[in-house]
């Protein structure tokens, strides 16, 4: 636990792995940071010039988003994830904020959460008071709950939600008037498999669900802190009410870069043929240091294991120089496994898969 004296919150995980990049910084080629799912590549010239234009903003932006960006967010969701176009948007300043605020801004008592999963869902429990439950794949063996999270991909495994499961969450949401929110900031990166919003399935709509988006990863704009919520009306404007009040505002001139962000695909398509080149590439370079990738048919890692205690492997590969989250960092069932970014340079991932397949 952490010494933060108002809230029983765990250790920030990436505190904790400190000696470990010590470690890898110690290596004479320079460390390979695959830990955090930052991205490294530039924003997008087309992105960038619409924030440039947009600098003279004197005045507050709404909460609620300019209208061209409400239409932006509606727009993309029905033509990306199969919503209606009577969908209810709103910007989020990131999608963490909404993660670890969620469960406080709808006074949620208990929140179901995967037993493998970013450790965010865990802290906005515990910030909202509520009861933290993490449950596993099935939705049919969940409890009765107000809340709870889905993450396909999910972010660390890369692992989908099968179609009947995420009919079955909709179901348990339905049956106990509960919040189904779906974290869905990876839905853009399916390598092996095409994953699916869960407003595209039609039992959703009379549903208290909605989903989460981030252009952080798909546009490289983790930096813009770019965001929104789009799902059911109600929930949405219950939302807009809370933060009009409390001032959560996205800022004009990054309300303006995200409608061009999301009116342009060409961007979209040439980082994911980086990401792909990055994955492909160590892929082999883990496999020949004798690691097994499990899941990681989508989202922005790869899900590796050696069949051993997570912190040995982390610690074997902060020996050669490459930094990676370990495991358990996201749940004991992650105790056997290391997380891998493809979030570095070319120029660093090639020199992680040449030491890599140098141990083989
Ligand atoms: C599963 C998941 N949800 C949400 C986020 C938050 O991303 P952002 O706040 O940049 O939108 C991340 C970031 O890595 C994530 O992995």
């Amino acid at each position: 636990m952490s010494n933060n004296a108002t809230f029983d919150l765990p250790e920030f995980p990436w505190d904790r792995l400190a000696p470990l990049g010590d470690k890898a910084r110690a290596h004479p080629g320079g460390i390979v940071d695959l830990s955090i799912g930052t991205p490294v590549d530039s924003v997008p010239e087309v992105i960038q010039s619409a924030l440039s234009a947009a600098s003279d903003s004197p005045g507050y932006p709404p909460t609620a988003g300019i209208p061209a960006l409400q239409k932006a967010m509606r727009d993309w969701s029905v033509k990306y994830l199969g919503t209606s176009e009577s969908v209810g948007v709103l910007p989020s300043i990131g999608s963490k904020e909404m993660v670890t605020l969620l469960p406080f801004l709808l006074r949620a008592k208990r929140v179901l959460y995967p037993d493998i999963a970013y450790p965010s869902y865990h802290v906005g429990a515990v910030l909202a008071g509520a009861e933290a439950i993490p449950v596993g794949e099935d939705p049919k063996s969940w409890p009765a709950a107000d809340f709870a999270w889905i993450n396909s991909p999910s972010n660390p495994t890369g692992a989908l939600m099968s179609d009947q499961a995420v009919r079955d969450a909709i179901q348990w949401a339905k049956s106990n008037n509960a919040y189904l929110v779906s974290d869905e900031c990876y839905l853009q990166l399916g390598w092996e498999a095409t994953p699916r919003s869960v407003l595209s399935f039609p039992e959703a709509a009379d549903v208290k669900v909605i989903a989460l988006h981030s252009l952080s990863k798909r546009s490289n704009l983790a930096g813009y802190r770019a965001g929104f919520a789009v799902g059911n009306p109600s929930v949405i404007s219950e939302l807009l009410e809370i933060r009009k009040h409390v001032g959560m505002m996205m800022p004009g001139p990054v309300q303006l870069a995200m409608i061009a962000a999301l009116a342009d695909t060409e961007h979209v398509t040439k980082q994911r043929a980086v990401y792909l080149r990055r994955r492909t590439e160590l892929h082999r370079g883990l496999t020949a240091a004798g690691f097994t990738i499990h899941d990681s048919v989508a989202g922005l890692y790869l899900w590796a294991t050696r069949d051993e205690e997570c912190w040995k492997s982390a610690d074997w590969l902060a020996g050669h120089g490459i930094l990676v989250a370990p495991g358990d960092f996201y749940g004991v069932r992650g105790k056997n496994f290391v997380r891998a970014a493809l979030t570095a340079t070319d120029e660093r991932i090639d020199v992680a898969v040449a030491r890599l397949t140098a141990t083989a």
